[in-house]
């Protein structure tokens, strides 16, 4: 008795930790030590950028204590994976149906369209595959690595966006992703005609997509990513072209053939090893929704190859959670509430921890950086190369508050404890 009330009552909160990623989905977690909290970022920063301010003074509680060890020991214990990780899967399944993205079909789809990929494993290719990498994440056993993940990820992210934003019903993704096309915009992110954008953990390529669009003028927009599996359907959807469901067509968006787009697989981290990709060639070099998932050690590599990717003036685009927004401070303060959220990312405790790092690390590297919000919950940074020759003191314009202290963008996210159902319209 009580295990049928509280098992779909811990499926639906899982469920509910998984939508707050966006457009991740879930996965199991490796606790960062006390000691790497202090993260990479801030020893870096300050040895390389004696000038750059400090991190910001306030750090997460210590997580201790008998409750968090039970949760601890609850997350890596097989109940999670194999009980409550099913339920809210399928409970991810039924929002989207509910909403009438249609998850299923959207995925045979797909599925049939790549029948002869997906019964072997992509040709293996020359980039190493970081360890870190190689761990389960997402709920997918083999985390990015899958056919499964690769063939999921869009139709899922719809879901998620689905359910975070009630008020967009099945055009939440849309309207999650139209945030950061305009923060973006909002920030100086500016590509001269005939330009070169480079799309760094680029995914099946929902973000890349949003920059061809965005940028009409550019000449070129490639893609790198770790994942073979997601790189094959970014690559099979683009030849496909398909419609959105909203449309009549199988899929959960619009997708235009676009030759300008190339998708590759590479370690962002180590992207000069590409022969497609030269030092200092694109204006423009976008990270949506990466560093969340990389050890900090890693994200710094990833900004430095950024960086020498860039051409002298190019801008580094960064679209990410932001945890100095209040609503995401706010569930981090609960050491028990983040524990769930964090065992679905293993990496997002140390990024969460180290984002005020992060933006010194950056202004230690560039000219000029600016942030704005994109939503109550994100920020969108640019930042613009050093020309060659310069030696002054970076300009950051952080734009996230205003002059009483509060996020400029309102949180219009689903709160933990709203359902769809006592959700108020507008
Ligand atoms: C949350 S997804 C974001 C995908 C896409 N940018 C978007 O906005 O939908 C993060 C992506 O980073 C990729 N990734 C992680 N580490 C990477 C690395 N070292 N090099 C290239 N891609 C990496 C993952 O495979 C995954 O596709």
């Amino acid at each position: 008795m009580i295990g049928r009330r509280v098992i779909p009552f811990l499926a639906e909160l899982s469920f509910i930790i998984l939508s707050l990623l966006t457009p991740s989905i879930q996965g199991f977690f490796v606790r960062p030590s006390a000691h790497c909290l202090h993260s990479t970022w801030g020893s870096l920063s300050r040895r390389e950028a004696a000038n750059v301010s400090e991190p910001a003074a306030t750090r997460a509680p210590p997580r201790t204590g008998i409750a968090q060890k039970v949760l601890d020991m609850a997350l890596a214990s097989p109940l999670w994976k194999y009980l409550l990780v099913p339920q809210a899967r399928a409970k991810i399944v039924a929002t989207a149906e509910a909403n009438q993205i249609p998850w299923t079909s959207a995925k045979e789809w797909i599925s049939g369209e790549m029948q002869t990929e997906i019964t072997a494993d992509p040709p293996l290719s020359t980039t190493t595959i970081p360890a870190y990498y190689q761990q389960s994440f997402h709920a997918y056993d083999k985390g990015n690595l899958s056919w499964e993940a690769a063939l999921e990820v869009e139709i899922a992210s719809c879901a998620v966006g689905a359910r975070n934003f009630p008020q967009f019903g099945s055009n939440g993704e849309e309207a999650f992703r139209g945030a950061f096309d305009s923060a973006l915009i909002e920030a100086g992110a500016v590509v001269s005609k005939a330009g070169r954008i480079l799309d760094m953990g680029c995914g099946t390529g929902m973000s890349t997509r949003r920059l061809a669009i965005n940028f009409p003028q550019a000449k070129a927009i490639q893609g790198v990513d770790l994942s073979p599996y997601f790189v094959a359907v970014g690559k099979r959807l683009l030849e496909l072209a398909p419609n959105s469901f909203h449309e009549g067509g199988p899929w959960v968006s619009n997708i235009e053939r676009d030759a300008r787009i190339e998708y590759l697989v590479g370690d962002a981290s180590n992207a000069l090893q590409l022969k497609e990709l030269q030092e200092e060639s694109f204006d423009a070099i976008n990270l949506q929704f990466v560093l969340h998932e990389l050890p900090p050690e890693v994200a710094i590599l990833v900004v430095d190859e950024a960086f020498r990717l860039l051409k002298p003036s190019g801008q580094l685009w960064i679209c990410e959670m932001d945890f100095e927004a209040p609503a995401y401070a706010a569930q981090r303060a609960n050491p028990l509430l983040f524990s769930l959220i964090r065992s679905t990312e293993p990496y997002l405790d140390i990024y969460a921890e180290s984002i005020s790092d992060l933006f010194s690390y950056v202004r230690s590297k560039f000219q000029h950086v600016k942030v704005v919000p994109a939503t109550g919950r994100h920020f969108a940074l640019v930042a613009t190369r050093r020309g060659t020759g310069y030696d002054g003191e970076a300009l950051f314009e952080d734009q996230r508050f205003d002059e009483d202290g509060n996020y400029r963008v309102e949180d219009t996210h689903l709160q933990l404890w709203e359902s769809k159902g006592n959700q108020k319209h507008n």
